[in-house]
């Protein structure tokens, strides 16, 4: 089993250092070989996703991701920006279904925002369609307005659109999910405004006859957001569009406490997969060793569960990660009065010391 290692830029290295520790610690013979991207593969070969790099995620049997973006290359034309990289690479993978487990652990329910009654207990999955809608819809660009009351003037312009096979393929994931789960979904949609939604929300419909013993119900985005952060705990499993899901995913990590704490799988249609944190590079707390690896770690748990089959593994690094948390360790991000702060590495010290 061979795993690419792709860190990254700010604490992506130092996150994905921790996550590499505990993957040794399993004592499973996995070969694992690193490469740069995003930042650090412009910095290296002059592109944020170098070709060796694509080749290394081509080849290997999944990939372990950790963050990308510097405020360095804030100025660099879109094509050499570190976001190109993850973009690039969830295209040539064809890693459509993106999951995003929510879930709030119980020691963490005061770190939460929301109150604790509210939170308690939350588990709720979202399901992104990954590799389509406005995000790579063509054409897109800046021109001359063409037409129109601003004709003559500037604009930017991108075109949202899914074609059926997409839609039907992410719904087959997220009712497959659902049946594994409280066999409940949302499909989140904007059906009342756009033409692209109401064909995705009449796809899901039509899907939903394969799956009777799942219960589907059609939200509108704006409520959706709403209901994450009213009562969240009506949800199971929710499945979006790419754009819908980016803004809806970064709501429900919230839920839980810290977005530190979120991980998350980009699957193609034979779940090779990328595995990734939910949150970003944070480069303004990178290199002090005080980011949370627990978001990687549990990603590494996933990419042990859905691409290399070895859900015992899986297992093991989860609850290994309870019983830190039980054992009242927090990162920074986490940190309440009354529990013991520590930094990256001890957190991953304390993974690996509590592994069964
Ligand atoms: C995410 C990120 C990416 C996205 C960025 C870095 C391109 O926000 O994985 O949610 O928008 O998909
Ligand atoms: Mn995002």
């Amino acid at each position: 089993m061979k795993i690419a290692v792709l860190p990254g830029d700010g604490i992506g290295p130092e996150i994905i250092e921790q996550a590499v520790r505990v993957l040794n610690a399993l004592g499973e013979p996995f070969e694992m070989e690193t490469a740069p991207v995003g930042g650090a593969g412009y910095a290296a070969h002059g592109h944020p996703l170098p070709e060796a790099t694509l080749k290394l995620a081509q080849q290997a049997d999944a990939i372990l991701f950790g963050a990308v973006g510097d405020w360095k290359y804030d100025t660099l034309e879109r094509a050499l920006r570190p976001e190109q990289a993850i973009l690039g690479l969830r295209k040539a993978l064809k890693l459509f279904a993106n999951l995003r487990p929510a879930i709030l652990y119980p020691e963490l329910a005061g770190a939460s925002t929301l109150k604790p009654e509210v939170v308690s207990g939350l588990d709720i999955l979202i399901v992104r369609e990954l590799t389509g809608d406005i995000y790579f819809g063509q054409p897109r660009g800046v021109r001359v307005c063409p037409d129109g009351p601003f004709k003559g003037e500037r604009e930017g312009f991108d075109t949202m659109r899914y074609a059926e096979s997409e839609i039907r393929r992410i719904a087959h994931v997220a009712f497959q999910a659902a049946q594994k789960r409280d066999k409940r979904l949302t499909s989140v949609d904007k059906a009342n405004v756009l033409e692209t939604f109401q064909f995705w929300k009449e796809i899901v419909t039509d899907v939903h006859k394969e799956y009777p013993d799942v219960a589907l119900d059609h939200m509108y985005v704006d409520n959706a957001a709403m209901q994450l952060v009213r009562a969240p705990k009506k949800f199971d499993v929710m499945v979006t569009g790419n754009m819908f899901g980016d803004i809806l995913s970064d709501a429900a990590a919230m839920l839980t406490g810290s977005i530190g704490m979120l991980p998350s799988a980009s699957l193609d249609a034979n779940n090779k997969g990328l595995y990734e944190p939910s949150h970003g590079s944070a480069p303004d707390i990178a290199g002090k060793g005080v980011a949370n690896p627990l978001a990687t770690i549990l990603s590494a748990a996933m990419m042990l569960r859905y691409s290399l089959n070895r859900a015992e593994q899986a297992n093991r690094i989860e609850a290994a990660v309870k019983q830190v948390l039980a054992q009242g360790l927090r990162t920074a991000d986490i940190y309440e009065a009354g529990t013991t702060k520590v930094g990256t590495r001890e957190m991953g010290d304390a993974v690996v010391q509590a592994l069964h």
